[in-house]
């Protein structure tokens, strides 16, 4: 296999360590964040072509603050520290840093005193984000400064010779502009890194890592249909075939024929090992009489893990499990005293599976954003109906059914969500919108059709914007839009005779109504 140039990011534990990978890989170069404590010689077997300290919370000066084993510096590969990462250099290589006094934290101005390769083609004064509290007050031997502050004489520094840097501020965060620059700089320049990293190339590194890592064994994966895990399941496919095993829970749940979708979408076109749980009755039956939000939710979850679980059981020998985390997923990556300690999102369905099933897990995905995992689907060529899909709750349509959930009203549900559906894919922008979905009300309301009058369902309509989910606003869906969904659904869904517009935000409203 080519091996491609690569950039090793030891994690000290930053918010923006995820930051400064992602600027990486905008540059077309591939990068993986790695345990701030991995050994030179591991690194060194991998040839990266640079190595980046991320920043963290720690303070150098502090006893059992987390270090680098110092051979790394002596491995004649370009490193660039950053803040922690710079003060760790600092004091590594016997220059002294100074405890700060308070957090310096917020946009500074550094002026330029050596432009040369770092800031290269670059203004001599800059704006940049600092958050640090200590800081280098005596450069290391063979060290030269590169750029100050008013307040911290030491804002950049080099020895060009051994080509190690380190940067005060933050050049991965948008508050630093000219950030990705300097960046670049340092991959292009010092690293001589070639621009060329694809997806592509993740596929096939990808796929020889999991073909090494699994060998002979076999791998389950809990497919959802969502994006996640369809792209890991068509990454594993593609890697180990035979010896991936899918489980697809039907819990009666999902949206209009979104169970026939998956199984003609893996089971048919990729030919995977599908094993399709028709739960519809067990979960209906359990939730029949209940109209608790909570309770609902807690009786998917379980009902989910039993139904998972015993699919599993029938498999046997299956030894690891495959799971859909993402980079946003992997949470607390380092911990300052110990080691890496990750945490999976709680709401991950196969998160508390009884203890006669433990795997071990493979996350294909650790490394990637969600946009990212979108691209890998396209080079997997799923279809586009599965990438650019919109998130869907874990217990579904339970919690967009207010009140109780039976079939028949699933059935409604369905009916008037794939005309929200079909008419939001109309849109131009339909890309900026999170989720679009209808929600059925336990209440009735009177309309008139023809002479008759009616006595009928209500019907929600919920569109928003969000970055991540966490917070969102209502989508300022086209009034034609609204209107040609209101008349269809009227119209075309028997049983509902007023559709409503939510025009709550997040918070104090959250997306899904229960
Ligand atoms: P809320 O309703 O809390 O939703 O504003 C935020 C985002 O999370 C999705 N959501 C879930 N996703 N399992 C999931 O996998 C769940 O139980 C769940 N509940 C909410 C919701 O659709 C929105 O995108």
């Amino acid at each position: 296999m080519k091996q491609h140039d690569w950039i090793a990011i030891l994690d000290f534990g930053s918010q923006y360590t995820q930051l400064i990978a992602r600027r990486i890989r905008e540059q077309q170069v591939y990068c993986e964040i790695v345990r701030f404590n991995t050994p030179a010689v591991e690194l060194a077997k991998r040839k990266p072509k640079g190595i980046i300290l991320s920043g963290g919370p720690a303070s150098v000066l502090a006893d059992g603050s987390p270090s680098v084993d110092l051979a790394i510096y002596e491995m004649g590969v370009p490193v660039l520290g950053i803040c922690y990462g710079m003060q760790l250099m600092g004091r590594d290589l016997k220059g002294r840093v100074r405890p700060g006094k308070a957090r310096e934290y917020g946009s500074a101005t550094i002026s330029v005193t050596d432009p040369d390769l770092l800031f290269k083609d670059l203004p001599n004064i800059l704006e940049v984000w600092m958050s640090h509290g200590d800081q280098v007050e005596e450069l290391p031997p063979g060290f030269s400064v590169l750029a100050k502050t008013g307040t911290c004489p030491i804002a950049a520094m080099a020895d060009r010779k051994r080509n190690l840097y380190g940067l005060q501020f933050h050049p991965e965060v948008v508050h630093t502009p000219r950030g990705v620059e300097i960046l670049r700089h340092f991959i292009v320049d010092a690293c001589g890194c070639a621009c060329n990293w694809k997806m592509s190339a993740f596929v096939e590194e990808s796929i020889q890592a999991i073909r090494q890592k699994v060998g002979s064994d076999h791998v389950l994966c809990g497919l959802s249909g969502g994006v996640d895990s369809s792209v890991v399941a068509a990454l594993l496919h593609k890697a180990i075939g035979k010896q991936l095993h899918c489980v697809f829970v039907d819990n009666g749940l999902l949206r209009f024929k979104e169970a026939e979708q998956v199984e003609d979408t893996f089971g048919k076109t990729f030919g995977m090992d599908l094993h399709v749980a028709h739960a519809q009755d067990l979960f209906l039956g359990r939730l029949a009489g209940v109209t608790d939000p909570e309770k609902k939710r807690k009786i998917i979850g379980a009902t989910f893990i039993d139904v998972f679980a015993e699919e599993a059981r029938k498999l046997g020998q299956v030894k690891y499990l495959a799971q859909g985390t993402l980079y946003p997923d992997v949470i607390e990556s380092v911990s300052p005293l110990g080691g890496p300690s990750v945490t999976i999102k709680s709401h991950h369905n196969v998160g508390g599976l009884p203890p006669d099933l433990q795997f071990s897990l493979i996350e294909p995905l650790r490394e990637l954003f969600k946009d990212e995992v979108r691209e890998l689907g396209r080079e997997l060529e799923l279809p586009d109906f599965i990438i650019n899909r919109q998130p869907f709750p874990g217990p579904g349509m339970a919690v967009r059914i207010i009140g109780e959930v039976c079939k028949d009203r699933v059935d409604l549900l369905q009916q008037a969500d794939l005309r929200v559906q079909d008419e939001i894919l109309k849109l131009s922008n339909y890309k900026d919108i999170w989720q679009a979905f209808a929600v059925l009300l336990p209440v009735q309301s009177v309309g008139v059709m023809g002479d008759e009058r009616t006595y009928e369902n209500v019907v929600a309509v919920r569109a928003v914007q969000s970055l991540d989910g966490m917070t969102a606003d209502w989508f300022r869906l086209p009034y034609e839009t609204l209107d040609r969904i209101s008349t269809r659904i009227i119209n075309e869904v028997r049983g509902v005779n007023r559709v409503v517009y939510d025009i709550s935000s997040k918070p104090p409203s959250t997306i899904e109504w229960e």
